[in-house]
């Protein structure tokens, strides 16, 4: 196993050209998995709420849960850059909040950078938790915690207006301290400007191939999901046809008697069966 990754490994990396890959992921064995890969990042994403828990958005996950599987993944992965995902309501109500709740995932899960999806409203917080010693991530253009408001979620950046306007945001981010930006759901062509402008990693989630990372959720590389992926995503593997297949096959033994064997049986010790036998039968049973 090589060094561990750091924030400063991947801006290294953007100097000299080379593209980093990241996965969204929330759990100990698979994330034991993909620090067998040559992946730099690992972002434990609140899309766990939809990947872990059912829901259908990520405004239900907490900060508890957030810090519970970033641990798990810490656990799993060492030497990764561990990216941890500040849920919806973890940093709006004040920057005190913010700080301290950035904190508990430094603290309790030893993540090395801590995201926020944010808009003009959150550069304190940027600001202030970058003053506290810790790494940002701000997450821009497309921001599935805003989907209450919105009730509905478009790519972003497409019109003249957006793209500058989304163009100074991600500028304003890196004044404020943010050490990384993910682009999610962006106009390639905005994307490559703000890739181009910027002094820190810009990591893409579905805003083109210009930018200095790209992150997928691992349930959409390995063809876990339900229904579509989003247009942007791609599915590398069909684990999950894989999962059905070994599940049925389990369920066919079992119920067919073949499952299990004698050899996967444990057995009383030799001598003690006819001792038990007459345990049995002094006690009339
Ligand atoms: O929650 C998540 O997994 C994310 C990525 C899709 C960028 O925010």
């Amino acid at each position: 196993m090589g060094e561990k990754i750091t924030i400063s490994d991947l801006s290294a990396g953007k100097g000299a050209s080379r593209k980093f890959t990241a996965v969204s992921c929330y759990d100990y064995t698979s994330a034991r998995l993909v620090a067998e890969t040559p992946v730099e990042m690992i972002l434990v994403g609140d899309s766990a709420s939809q990947f872990m828990l059912g829901y259908d958005s990520t405004l239900p996950v907490t900060m508890d849960f957030m810090v519970t599987i970033t641990a798990a993944v810490r656990r799993a992965a060492p030497k990764v850059c561990l990216a941890a995902d500040m849920p919806f309501l973890s940093y709006q109500v004040s920057v005190e909040e913010a700080v301290r709740n950035a904190g508990r995932f430094y603290k309790d899960a030893s993540a090395d950078i801590i995201k926020i999806e944010a808009t003009e409203a959150h550069l304190p917080v940027i600001k202030a938790v970058s003053d506290a010693d810790m790494a940002v991530m701000a997450h821009i253009g497309l921001r599935p915690q805003s989907i209450a408001k919105t009730g509905k979620l478009k790519a972003e950046g497409t019109g003249a207006d957006a793209a500058l306007e989304l163009i100074r945001l991600s500028e304003k981010m890196v004044a404020a301290g943010a050490s990384m930006i993910l682009l999610e759901g962006t106009a390639r062509e905005a994307a490559k400007i703000i890739t181009e402008k910027l002094s820190v990693p810009v990591l893409s989630c579905g805003s083109g191939p210009d930018c200095d990372g790209q992150i997928l959720v691992l349930p959409d590389i390995l063809g876990l999901g339900k229904g579509q992926i989003p247009k942007f995503s791609k599915c590398y593997g069909q684990i999950g046809s894989e999962i059905d297949k070994a599940v049925r096959a389990y369920d066919e033994e079992v119920k067919g008697g073949r499952f299990p064997d004698d050899a996967r049986s444990y057995h009383i010790k030799t001598g003690e069966l006819t001792k038990l036998q007459d345990l049995l039968k002094a006690e009339n049973l």
